[in-house]
């Protein structure tokens, strides 16, 4: 952490008083605090304790006409190695889920393009309440690094998730969060297909299947964050594109197919799309309802295997990875979808619980030597487990 600049917006919540104790952690460690106080925050802590414990000026306004003159707040959100939200209380988090702009910490956190760390710390029915849920969930996608609360008795008297994590645990993942990425796949191509496809029946419809394409985005962020020059060829999703991606938005399974044809050559192929089986006879102009009449038959032709056909291409990748979503006898059916496919790796899923648009998801990895059940996780974990073993393969 030694000569790290920490930028630390410190929240309205009756936890801001432990942000007092983690600034005198940060500078023990050699780090460098800028602290930022929310209109909120300043009630529980003085911007005199703050800027004491960090010994460095305390910013508070989006309008204080000095720092902007020597300062604005676009150079002082990217002055920082890190961003550091303590606590994250709903409503901040609420505010930058929405990309809101209207305090110096919400405009901080917009303005920004370094990592963020939110430390949440709320009443429990607050934390766990669905519209907090979905800022969290949202938060994450958008790659902010979103700690767990701990359970136990609140300041307000009640039990469970909310309060604000141990300010040893706070630190340890700040060093995580800035310890340097080792980049073992620099050099490497990474190819992705991701979401949906949708397939026209007319000009006005389609025939679409449920796939939220958050996994596929989450495994390439983690391949581009090991360093890997990654190709996501994504259909009809409203996903943020990962940094340091390159994101091919397509429509159609076969525009997909020719997309991933275009990306290659490829040291890694990993197919997360959940491609239409089908596409149907595209009717020029919109089919019409008469009523009392049976709507003309929708005639479907088979899609190209895009994962199959890369398998056993010319310019197969050296390693092939694909998914399966399955119910039933899953390690069964997955290990026959591996040979059939000619698939390294599947990854398979069980959907009998339905998984499509949530954040986890239960899985197993099947390869030549079997299966490993790698249990119920978060679809960012899936993905930094399977990048973990890409860069052992590769
Ligand atoms: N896939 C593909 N092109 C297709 C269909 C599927 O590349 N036209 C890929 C998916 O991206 C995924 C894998 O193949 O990696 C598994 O797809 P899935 O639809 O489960 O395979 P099917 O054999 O079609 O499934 P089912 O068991 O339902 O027949």
């Amino acid at each position: 952490m030694q000569g790290k600049t920490i930028l630390l917006i410190v929240g309205g919540g009756i936890a801001a008083y432990k942000s007092l104790e983690l600034v005198r952690e940060l500078r023990r460690a050699g780090a460098r605090v800028t602290p930022v106080l929310t209109e909120g925050g300043a009630r529980f802590v003085t911007p005199l304790s703050l800027g004491a414990l960090a010994e460095a000026k305390v910013r508070t306004s989006l309008w204080d006409l000095e720092d902007e003159a020597s300062m604005g707040h676009i150079a002082l959100s990217r002055s920082a190695d890190l961003v550091v939200v303590c606590p994250a209380t709903a409503d901040l988090m609420a505010r930058a889920a929405a990309g809101m702009a209207d305090d110096l910490a919400a405009t901080l956190l917009l303005a920004t393009d370094t990592p963020v760390l939110m430390v949440p710390a709320m009443n429990v029915r607050m934390w766990l309440h669905a519209a907090t849920q979905r800022n969290v969930a949202m938060l994450r996608d958008d790659g902010v690094t979103v700690m767990s609360p701990d359970e136990g008795e609140m300041a307000c008297g009640e039990f469970g998730p909310g309060r604000l994590p141990q300010v040893p645990a706070i630190v340890g993942a700040i060093v995580a969060a800035l310890a340097p990425k080792s980049h073992q796949l620099a050099g490497k191509h990474a190819l992705v297909t991701a979401g949906p496809t949708h397939e026209p029946l007319d000009p006005v419809r389609y025939l679409g299947n449920r796939s939220s394409g958050k996994q596929g985005f989450a495994i390439a962020a983690a391949l581009a964050a090991e360093g890997a020059r990654v190709t996501l060829v994504a259909g009809p999703v409203g996903l943020a594109t990962p940094a340091g991606v390159t994101r091919v938005d397509v429509v159609t399974a076969l525009d997909m197919a020719a997309a991933v044809e275009a990306a290659l050559p490829a040291d890694v192929a990993v197919m997360v799309a959940a491609v239409a089986d089908w596409r149907a006879d595209v009717a020029a102009t919109k089919r019409k309802k008469v009523a009392g009449e049976t709507p003309a038959p929708i005639h479907l032709v088979e899609n190209p295997d895009i994962l199959h056909g890369l398998a056993h291409g010319r310019r197969r990748p050296q390693l092939v990875v694909g998914f399966a979503a399955e119910t039933g006898d899953l390690i069964a059916a997955a290990t026959a979808k591996r040979l059939r496919k000619g698939a390294d790796w599947i990854v398979a899923n069980d959907v009998s619980e339905g998984i499509f648009g949530a954040d986890a998801t239960d899985v197993h990895l099947v390869t030549a030597d079997g299966a490993e059940h790698w249990g119920a996780m978060a679809k960012a974990d899936v993905a930094a487990r399977l990048v973990a073993r890409i860069i052992d393969a590769l």
